[in-house]
């Protein structure tokens, strides 16, 4: 699959997860097969303010085969001004958050509201399309506000008449928020619409959901479906994986002290720690246990005692 001239190979991409696609589980990600790497939504604002928790979110690991960064906000020209940061300049792809439905973004008129608004979205994707120069640009989206309002094929052709060089499509609405089954069927309809390359993202889940999507899509892009279980990117590709759970759980850590410092490190790593617990029987003790440490040494040990 390739986006602009960018080749993905066989397409497999993280999805961006706020809270958890920092570095070290996008290297883990990324070693393990993801051919394409996503930040977490960034805040255009922040980033031209250089905020300091904003410019935290853009380390990229050398593990990263090819990185995309994920901005969202509603003003064409700061979205631009976003874009032309030399915090950015590293990136290979740039991605526009059209997707996000909580209440804190869509308010102002970020995220999916913006599927509420298809002038100002297309502003924004010209405006990021200008400023990116040479670099694609790719556009996130649900199905629509509600169910009463699909308009993603509309939104689709909006994007690609905008400039995008590639689309996803998260197959539910806003208001599905991430429950009920993804509408998968949306995908090819999407494609059939338009030209530039549509990447499947919903509910995929093994190399089953991941295979049949290719049937629609150009791209899958994966996300709970990694979060403890990265191996996951081996599965689908028919790989072998090299690393048992737990050197990917050393590697993630390892990564991640490369950028925080190790009590940081140990906080923002219990999110992950529940995850790669998931299914290990008895591990509610352990999980308790590294939600009340920062010493990162104690929840490797920890999860060393039950991986
Ligand atoms: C904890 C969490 C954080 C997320 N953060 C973002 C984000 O920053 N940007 C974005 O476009 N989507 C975000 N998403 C949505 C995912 O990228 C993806 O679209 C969604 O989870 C559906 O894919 P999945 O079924 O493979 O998880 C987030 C999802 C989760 C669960």
């Amino acid at each position: 699959m390739k986006i602009g001239d960018i080749d993905l190979g066989e397409g497999a991409i993280l999805a961006p997860m706020a809270g958890f696609t920092e570095p070290g589980f996008r290297a883990v990600c990324a070693r393990i097969g993801a051919g394409l790497t996503v930040t977490e939504m960034v805040s255009a604002k922040g980033l031209i303010h250089n905020g300091e928790k904003t410019l935290e979110l853009l380390h990229t690991s050398q593990y990263e085969k090819i990185s995309a960064v994920q901005i969202f906000g509603s003003d064409p020209e700061v979205m631009a001004q976003a874009v032309q940061s030399p915090y950015l300049e590293k990136f290979d792809i740039i991605d526009i958050n059209m997707g996000c439905p909580v209440n804190k973004v869509v308010k102002n008129g970020e995220g999916s509201a913006l599927m509420k608004n298809l002038p100002l979205a297309s502003k924004i994707i010209s405006a990021v399309k200008a400023a990116a120069q040479d670099r694609p640009v790719t556009v996130k989206f649900r199905l629509g506000w509600d169910r009463d309002t699909k308009n993603y094929i509309d939104f689709g052709k909006m994007c690609q008449d905008s400039g995008a060089d590639a689309l996803t499509l998260h197959a539910r609405t806003r208001a599905d928020f991430y429950s009920g089954r993804a509408k998968i069927e949306a995908w090819e309809k999407l494609k059939n619409a338009v030209s530039i390359p549509v990447i499947a993202n919903g509910d995929i889940k093994d190399k089953q959901s991941y295979r049949q999507a290719f049937d629609w899509a150009d791209g899958v892009m994966i996300g709970r479906g990694a979060l403890g279980y990265p191996q996951i990117f081996a599965d689908v590709l028919d790989k072998s994986v090299d690393l048992t759970l737990m050197e990917a759980v050393l590697m993630h850590i390892n990564e991640l002290l490369k950028y925080f410092e190790p009590e940081r490190a140990a906080i923002n790593f219990r999110k992950h720690a529940h995850h790669y617990l998931k299914g290990v029987p008895n591990s509610r003790e352990i999980k308790n246990k590294i939600n009340q440490t920062d010493d990162i040494n104690q929840v490797i040990e920890l999860l060393k005692s039950a991986l």
